[in-house]
């Protein structure tokens, strides 16, 4: 595809260089529109287009982005195997009525001698961080090049990568750069197992199986609710996880939304209750909100 085409088939602009989303939003912003960036890896699902929608609300203007982006990923992990469906992708971007997509090379992105990143500080240390020491750090680092790239307004990022999110906001803030970043709710097939571009890799009995991911972190939440010290929460949530055979649990923990402190007995904050697990060979991450009770 070439440089600023636009596809009979997808309506939709797709600009492959930096020189070129620079322009077009430079040009659209001349003429006084607001831009939302909606950043993704492709293998758009409806999780991504509600992003989109949230994107349209907030903004003149909606740019997605697909990059699959190899920072993120270390030696081992599935870079490699990610899906990759962009005919898909760009036919829903345009039925979701985002404006151009930005589908840069990986030469684009981290030209040869490329050597700078951004380092993230204790928002990183804990959960995904813990277990993906690298993976924060390459996500800051491409998110800060598209931001400085395409200089949104507003972007959107998922609450279902919510570590993610708070890195990002705070990213944003401590860098100055000027983009109000949103979270948009985590979208669920009907079982409940949040939308990802991973469940692609599970077998009829894994995607089954994996359901249990989100009733565990919901019982765990609703618990704690009610009154229930967290770690037993946690502790009854783990079983019930292994007690359908997802026993490879990376962490179940509660922490706080704003920080992601651990979350105390009888702390009276908002707060969340994080899963990452693995169900055959897909490793999938989760979250449910709990607002815990004050001390009485
Ligand atoms: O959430 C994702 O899909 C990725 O981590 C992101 C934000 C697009 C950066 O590569």
């Amino acid at each position: 595809m070439s440089t600023q085409q636009k596809t009979a088939e997808t309506a939709i602009p797709v600009d492959q260089t930096k020189a070129a989303i620079r322009t077009r939003l430079a040009d659209l912003r001349s003429a006084g529109a607001s831009i939302a960036l909606v950043p993704t890896m492709g293998a758009l699902h409806e999780g991504h287009l509600s992003l989109v929608s949230v994107a349209l609300a907030n903004a003149d203007r909606v740019v997605a982005s697909i990059f699959v982006n190899p920072k993120q990923f270390a030696p081992g992990e599935d870079l490699d195997r990610y899906p990759r469906t962009l005919h898909a992708d760009l036919q829903r971007l345009a039925e979701a009525g985002a404006h151009a997509a930005f589908i840069p090379a990986t030469e684009q992105m981290y030209p040869d001698g490329f050597q700078t990143s951004v380092e993230v500080g204790e928002l990183a240390a804990p959960l995904c961080g813990r277990s993906r020491p690298h993976f924060f750090g390459g996500v800051a680092t491409v998110v800060a090049k598209l931001f400085t790239q395409t200089r949104p307004d507003v972007a959107v990022f998922g609450e279902k990568d919510y570590q993610q999110l708070l890195i990002i906001r705070r990213m944003a803030r401590d860098l100055d750069l000027d983009v109000e970043v949103i979270g948009a709710p985590i979208i669920r097939h009907e079982d409940g197992l949040a939308m990802s571009s991973r469940n692609a890799y599970l077998s009829a009995e894994e995607r089954a199986r994996a359901s249990v991911l989100s009733r565990a972190i919901r019982q765990a939440a609703e618990a704690i609710e009610a009154g229930a010290k967290p770690a037993a929460a946690l502790e009854d949530a783990k079983g019930m996880l292994r007690a359908a055979g997802v026993a490879d649990i990376d962490y179940l923990e509660a922490r706080r939304s704003d920080d992601l402190a651990a979350l105390a007995d009888g702390d009276g904050v908002e707060a969340r209750v994080f899963v990452a697990a693995h169900v055959g060979g897909a490793r999938l991450i989760d979250n449910w909100p709990v607002r815990a009770r004050s001390k009485s």
